[in-house]
């Protein structure tokens, strides 16, 4: 009897955690869809269904993700989180969730991002960051994204952004930037390359309109052209034969388009990525040296066998020709140093 009861209470249970609907969402089945939208909800609901694959918390005033705040709903492929209150969101927030393609977290108050916020869903496919206070955005915002096709970051307060992080997106199609407050200086000009190298290659991207300095405010970034950007100081003074090198190391897997000549790619080293060039000027020292080497030993060579051949030569003229007849004959057929040697007597 007590057995019987146990195994309905632990099927009522199970049935409850896998059929069951928070409080506050509708659940529908049929597409495994949760909408928890507009319920002024404080945090994210427990007791959602395990097989969740679409979650609708937009409208809410959930202000703060703890760390694997979505442990419950592994399986989840959208995720919808605009217009909350989160200024917060622990490292881990989103651990776990390695089927995600669809992360929304327009409409809030980040400030910042966490460099390793987004490990683990090695899937995303779209993010949405826009309308945030944003300012700056780390180099990386976790592993390569290979299957990341639209990254918007609109509407924040940026003033930079690394292309090391672009190019964590190999895939990127769409990448949305407008309205932030863009610097157009030296430390742009990275972006500036590797965005036109992106639209050669196909990829949309809306406008960068710069809000600084006063000489380009208000202009599009893409038409500034390289020449007048003032280079940034840096203290090493022989980047430009290292960048010569580099279309033929690992780290340039893809082809120059036109437009990204070696000036801005020196310039654009100078300001954001510090060890290639040391990398790429190592190897340019070693190739140096030895290539001197190689060039001062065949010199020598040439000069001993000069040397020997024109010894060999005026021994030989002072044998058959004897006496006097050695000064006339010499400045004709012998030529350098020879000649200075004898025109004087
Ligand atoms: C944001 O959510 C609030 C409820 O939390 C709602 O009243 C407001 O209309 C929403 N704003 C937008 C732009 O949808
Ligand atoms: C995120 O939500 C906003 C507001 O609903 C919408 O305009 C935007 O297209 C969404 N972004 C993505 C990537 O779905
Ligand atoms: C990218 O998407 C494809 C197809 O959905 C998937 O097979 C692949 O594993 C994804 N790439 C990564 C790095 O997860």
């Amino acid at each position: 009897m007590t057995g019987e009861l146990l195994l309905l209470s632990s099927v009522i249970f199970l049935l409850q955690v896998v059929c069951g609907c928070p409080e506050k969402c509708r659940c529908h089945s049929f597409s495994n869809s949760v909408d928890c939208s507009q319920q002024g909800l404080a945090e994210i609901p427990s007791n959602l269904p395990l097989q969740t694959l679409t979650l609708h918390l937009q409208d809410n005033q959930i202000h703060q993700l703890p760390a694997f705040a979505f442990r419950s709903v592994p399986q989840l492929k959208t995720l919808n989180l605009c217009n909350n209150s989160l200024s917060n969101l622990a490292p881990g927030a989103f651990h776990g969730l390695q089927h995600l393609q669809v992360l929304n977290l327009t409409q809030n108050s980040l400030h910042s991002l966490e460099s390793r916020l987004f490990h683990s869903l090695p899937q995303l496919r779209e993010l949405d960051l826009s309308s945030n206070n944003i300012n700056h955005l780390p180099t990386s915002l976790g592993q390569r994204w290979e299957n990341l096709t639209m990254f918007s970051i609109q509407q924040n307060q940026l003033q930079q952004l690394d292309r090391a992080l672009l190019e964590s997106m190999p895939s990127v199609k769409l990448l949305l930037l407008k309205d932030n407050l863009w610097k157009c200086n030296c430390h742009l000009l990275g972006l500036k390359l590797w965005l036109e190298k992106f639209i050669y290659k196909g990829g949309i991207v809306d406008s960068v309109i710069c809000a600084s300095p006063d000489t380009w405010k208000g202009q599009d970034l893409l038409k500034i052209p390289h020449e007048l950007y003032k280079p940034c100081p840096f203290p090493s003074p022989d980047l430009e034969p290292s960048q010569v090198q580099q279309p033929g190391s690992a780290h340039q897997a893809v082809p120059r388009p036109p437009g990204s000549y070696s000036t801005g790619e020196r310039d654009h080293s100078e300001c954001e990525l510090k060890p290639k060039p040391r990398l790429a000027n190592l190897r340019h020292a070693v190739a140096t040296v030895i290539i001197t080497g190689v060039l001062c030993g065949i010199m020598c060579l040439l000069m001993l066998a000069a040397a020997i051949y024109g010894c060999t030569y005026a021994a030989i003229t002072a044998q058959h020709h004897e006496g006097p007849l050695v000064q006339t004959n010499e400045p004709a057929k012998a030529e350098g140093k020879e000649t200075f040697d004898s025109s004087p007597a």
